[in-house]
């Protein structure tokens, strides 16, 4: 037996423009997905998660494509067959504190912290670079055309910025006075589907599009500035302009823009869609003795609001 965990992640700049290889900046936070990997005596791939109440046994003539579950299984797959293991034979226990659909790379976390465990297992050492790789390739079945974002930051935990084409750098600063406040619009969205669409938008208005795309990948770079100085006050501005770069290419909402506002006026550094838009949650920056106010005027208009911390810990 062995297991693993792994954070969830928060996009502070550069969602949606990064699938173009933008460079954009994300933070692991403190909270996890827990997996631990089980040898078993069936002839089958039991995959259990707590969090959706769901279980699904795979075996060789029996593979649900459709399952939620499937990503994890897929990479179960790979890694058995990296070792030259025997394909079945294998309980994966999930139980994650991430919610899903929010944004928060919850299914990024949890394929992590599945192949860590499953690393661990047989080769009893933690290759990030590797399971990050590994990771990404249950995003692509979760999502079509990630980034590789949220299976990066979870993997290596702290502030990141990423570009597709180069991979990531780590920001070192002290996060210490920042909380992270996310709070949910209530409306349901699927990632895949909004990435499609604002790359519609993108062909259909190239000439249009393209200077947004290059002033996200420019704000990414000072943003990225502003945090290794400790200008979390630029920071938020920063956020504020993605924000409505983000307005922009279409993924915001009436709901959105509604929490997003109610955070600005209560304190927030900078407050912005995060994820994909559409629905999800969006994030507030704030310094921590700001975060209860921003957290309770949200709390009036959104049914699940969290206070989190920047963690530093990626996979462990
Ligand atoms: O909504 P999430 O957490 O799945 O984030 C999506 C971020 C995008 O930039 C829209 C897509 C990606 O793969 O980076």
């Amino acid at each position: 037996m062995s297991s693993a965990s792994a954070p969830g992640k928060a996009i502070l700049v550069g969602e949606h423009f990064v699938v173009e290889n933008q460079p954009a900046i994300a933070v692991a936070l403190d909270i996890r997905a827990h997996v631990t990997v089980k040898k078993s005596s069936l002839d089958n791939i039991l995959i259990s998660s707590k969090n959706l109440g769901t279980k699904e046994y795979f075996s060789k003539n029996n593979i649900n494509l459709k399952s939620p579950l499937y990503p994890i299984y897929f990479v179960t797959q790979y890694v058995l067959k990296m070792f030259k293991a025997e394909p079945t034979g294998f309980e994966i226990l999930i139980d994650s504190d991430i919610p899903p659909s929010a944004g928060m790379g919850s299914s990024a976390a949890v394929a992590v912290a599945t192949v860590g465990a499953l690393l661990k297992f047989f080769n009893k050492s933690i290759d990030k670079e590797k399971i990050s790789k590994i990771a990404y390739k249950a995003e692509e079945i979760v999502h079509g055309k990630p980034s590789g974002i949220d299976n990066t930051v979870s993997t290596y935990g702290g502030a990141i910025i990423f570009r597709k084409s180069e991979g990531h750098i780590k920001l070192e600063a002290d996060f210490n006075d920042l909380k992270i406040i996310l709070a949910d619009s209530g409306i349901s969205r699927n990632t895949g589907k909004f990435v499609k669409k604002v790359l519609m938008l993108k062909d259909k208005y190239e000439k249009v599009f393209i200077p947004l795309y290059h002033s996200a990948g420019r704000l990414a770079i000072e943003a990225a500035k502003a945090i290794e100085n400790h200008d979390f006050y630029s920071l938020g501005e920063l956020m504020n302009v993605n924000h409505g770069l983000l307005s922009a290419i279409g993924v915001s909402n009436r709901k959105l823009e509604e929490l997003v506002y109610i955070a600005r006026e209560n304190g927030a550094l900078g407050a912005k869609i995060t994820g994909a838009g559409g629905g999800g949650f969006i994030l507030a920056l704030s310094f921590k003795e700001d975060s209860e106010r921003i957290y309770r005027a949200l709390k009036e208009k959104s049914d699940r609001v969290f206070i989190c911390d920047i963690s530093s810990e990626g996979v462990k």
